[in-house]
């Protein structure tokens, strides 16, 4: 059943107050926030903080560049209206996940009949001669290193040498053809090592897709409700299922003290697959990230239903809480009114930094989505793509007209960012001296969680993103920024990388 926005209120739970400090120490993601590795997510602690201070419940917040919909979870929580927009069909998924969270009870009960019908078939692949279950092979490209399988104590790893026995399985799926998963579309980028003629079966043995198949298969004839959210938990594991695990070799106590110890790697960014790697059993990695989720709804202490729409108009005509969209944003916001937007609080592709639509394409593969590359906003390596910085900087100067116009005159931009060069902080200062369009106010530096992944694989990668503020022109009320002024690190210049 779905509750309208205003009879939440008889559900509202008190938050804490999200301080200066913690924005300065953030915590790092956990339970729901870390169920999923879309990358770029920005800390909770900075978004809980902007929205706290910048709106009053009630308010319309927009995230056009949403991602994996931390923006819309922590916006809905507070009783902010929410419209979320994103290209990317796995992103729009997971979203909706965060913000229409499925009943535990019948997930567990899905994840049982999965468990029925395919854990012992996805078993039988990996058994040892005696009937012990494999749950990792280390391959140093063709070859077996070695075989992994559970101690009787179950919290450690036995490992051996392979046996012909072990060949002879892993050559019965050598040909395996995928059959649900759609095949896989990429360009030549060697920055994130792909070329037009990739597929699948590159990305994983003959024996994984077909426990794939045997999974997908079963998870598609649970109920729709809980289908997305299994299908995310594939997703969501499909990078340790797949030859691209690394093995890391070597790691002592300390660097003068190596060990002959390998220790299991795990797949974040990018479709390099390693001469030592893994095969990791996929029936263990699909459960324990199912049973991760199941743990964080149980957990959750907002588990509340809101009315969530795929229309922009139904949360400004207040006849839902949180509309999610999939699309192009430039083409969903034409259908948003001039000045209804309180707080738009985005992150939009930096520059070069992650090509995401690329580097979806193994989930979108998996869950038969069709992105639409064209209208994606980022600057792509891949040259057939044509995403070049002009390009980049001319859509993303659209893109502040569109803010410009439907913030309402009180309203703020809050824009996360940054960029290795001048030509991509380019178009915001161009925004700057213009007086019809949004002026800056200022930017503080974001901090993330020592544990966070910072994604950013190249030389000179860059550890801290911008939060950019902007008003609309005219405003003369600072009220709402006075607390961001005495953040530690607020700047009113914006950073100016030397050109090479
Ligand atoms: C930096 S990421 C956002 C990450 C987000 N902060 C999170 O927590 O996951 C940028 C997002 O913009 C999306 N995007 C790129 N071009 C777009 C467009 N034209 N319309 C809507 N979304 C777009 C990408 O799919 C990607 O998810």
């Amino acid at each position: 059943m779905n509750y309208s926005f205003k009879q939440l209120h008889l559900f509202e739970l008190e938050l804490t107050h999200t301080t200066c400090e913690k924005i300065v120490l953030p915590k790092g993601y956990k339970g729901l926030a870390a169920f999923h590795k879309y990358w770029g997510k920005k800390p909770i602690e900075c978004l809980a903080f902007l929205i706290e201070n910048l709106t009053e419940k009630g308010d319309i917040v927009v995230d056009p560049f949403l991602g994996s919909g931390l923006v819309a979870r922590e916006a809905a929580i507070r009783q902010r209206r929410f419209i979320g927009i994103d290209i990317n069909p796995v992103a729009v998924e997971l979203s909706n996940l965060l913000v229409d969270l499925p009943n535990p009870t019948l997930l567990k009960e899905a994840i049982y009949q999965v468990e029925k019908s395919v854990k012992c078939d996805i078993y039988k692949t990996y058994l040892l001669e005696d009937n012990k279950i494999a749950t990792h092979y280390l391959w140093n490209e063709n070859e077996l290193n070695s075989v992994w399988h559970l101690s009787p104590r179950r919290n450690e790893s036995e490992k051996r040498l392979p046996t012909n026995h072990d060949y002879k399985i892993f050559k019965q799926f050598e040909g395996y053809k995928p059959q649900i998963p759609r095949p896989i579309k990429l360009f030549q980028n060697s920055r994130i090592n792909t070329n037009e003629s990739l597929t699948l079966k590159d990305l994983f043995t003959g024996r994984a897709l077909h426990n794939i198949d045997l999974l997908l298969d079963a998870i598609h004839k649970q109920p729709d409700t809980i289908k997305s959210a299994l299908l995310l938990s594939l997703t969501s594991a499909s990078g340790q299922m797949s030859n691209m695990v690394f093995a890391i070799t070597g790691r002592g106590k300390t660097k003068s003290q190596p060990t002959n110890k390998i220790e299991v790697g795990s797949w974040v960014i990018g479709y390099w697959r390693p001469k030592l790697h893994f095969e990791i059993n996929v029936w263990n990695c699909f459960i324990k990230r199912a049973n991760n989720l199941l743990k964080s709804i149980e957990e959750d202490e907002f588990q509340k239903c809101y009315h969530v729409s795929k229309k922009l108009e139904d949360v400004i005509h207040d006849k839902a809480d949180v509309a999610i969209i999939q699309g192009d944003n430039r083409k969903v916001l034409n259908n948003c009114p001039d000045e209804t937007i309180s707080l738009i609080l985005t992150d939009p592709p930096h520059s070069d930094r992650i090509p995401y639509l690329e580097l979806s394409e193994m989930w979108n593969s998996l869950i038969n989505k069709e992105p639409d590359f064209s209208n994606e906003i980022v600057v792509s390596n891949a040259r057939n793509r044509s995403k070049d910085k002009k390009l980049y900087i001319n859509e993303m100067t659209d893109f502040m007209q569109t803010v410009t116009r439907i913030l309402k005159p009180s309203g703020i931009l809050a824009l996360f960012f940054n960029a290795r060069d001048d030509a991509s902080w380019k178009f915001l200062k161009q925004v700057i001296p213009y007086s019809d369009k949004l002026q800056f106010q200022g930017l503080f530096p974001m901090n993330y969680s020592a544990n966070s992944v910072v994604q950013d694989n190249r030389k000179g990668g860059l550890k801290n993103d911008f939060v950019l503020i902007y008003q609309k022109p005219g405003n003369e009320d600072k009220t709402k920024l006075h607390f961001l002024e005495s953040l530690p690190n607020w700047s009113k210049e914006i950073p100016s990388i030397p050109s090479k």
